[in-house]
């Protein structure tokens, strides 16, 4: 039987956030999670990388675990302005998002690279967040389940397994656009995704492992989107710089 898949939702907070207001986003949402006790979900804050330390501390004891955006494939050594999937985990992060397109399309990144930096993160201990997603001419042309299926064959860590591993479904021309795909397209991308993971890992690692959507989630929309049978959970960039509209898009997950 494969295990009951927790709601995950991440919020990647992107380029955003100095000290005081990441402190005050980071300390709400501490204090919503303590006032429930035990939800039904599990939230990640992914902040930049300067602000790892202060948001960890303010959400330490939560539950709330924080994750990175990036790491570098190598532990250590001589790469100017990288940070290592150890050194987030010395920060207290448990998470970490690698192959996020922004990453894909500013700075060049293929799955190759996305793949070595998911095995850097669980080689230190931290779950790899692995994007995907297609752009808006591969959906045009009808390429959307074969670009997905050959992003996740290339970028899968090996030794992914539910326990390390959550996959992230982020159509390229959804994010940060007010556009999403359709329920019914989303949950096909995703059994898809769940499909192809199965072929790999079998039925009951795949059944386990959690495929998050993401691309303008919104309060008004994560109950329609994040509740289909496949999406267990969402990455939420914009809207989770709003403790209310992240916390309400949390509990419309369950
Ligand atoms: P938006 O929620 O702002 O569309 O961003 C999604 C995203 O890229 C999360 O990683």
């Amino acid at each position: 039987m494969p295990a009951p898949r927790r709601p995950l939702i991440a919020g990647n907070w992107k380029m955003n956030g100095l000290g005081a207001e990441a402190e005050a986003l980071a300390t709400d949402l501490a204090r919503r999670t303590w006032a429930v006790g035990a939800p039904a979900f599990e939230l990640v804050l992914c902040p930049p990388f300067t602000l790892v330390a202060r948001v960890a501390a303010a959400v330490a004891g939560s539950g709330i675990a924080v994750g990175g955006q990036d790491c570098h494939t190598e532990e250590k050594g001589a790469h100017t302005g990288d940070v290592s999937a150890a050194m987030l985990a010395d920060l207290g992060c448990s998470f970490v998002i690698v192959g996020h397109s922004e990453r894909r399309a500013d700075h060049g990144e293929d799955d190759t690279l996305v793949k070595a930096k998911a095995e850097a993160a669980l080689a230190a201990g931290l779950r790899a967040i692995v994007c995907i997603g297609e752009t808006e001419a591969e959906r045009h042309g009808g390429r959307t389940l074969a670009t997905v299926a050959g992003q996740l064959d290339a970028s899968l860590p090996v030794g992914a397994g539910a326990a390390n591993t959550v996959v992230a479904y982020e159509p390229v021309w959804a994010i940060g656009s007010g556009l999403t795909p359709s329920a019914e397209e989303i949950q096909e991308v995703h059994a898809h995704i769940r499909g192809e993971l199965a072929k790999r890992l079998g039925t009951d690692e795949a059944g386990g492992i959690r495929i998050l959507y993401g691309g303008s989630v919104k309060p008004e929309n994560a109950a329609a989107l994040l509740t289909l049978a496949d999406v267990d959970g969402g990455l939420i960039g914009g809207a989770s710089l709003d403790a209310g509209g992240f916390w309400s898009i949390a509990e419309s997950c369950v």
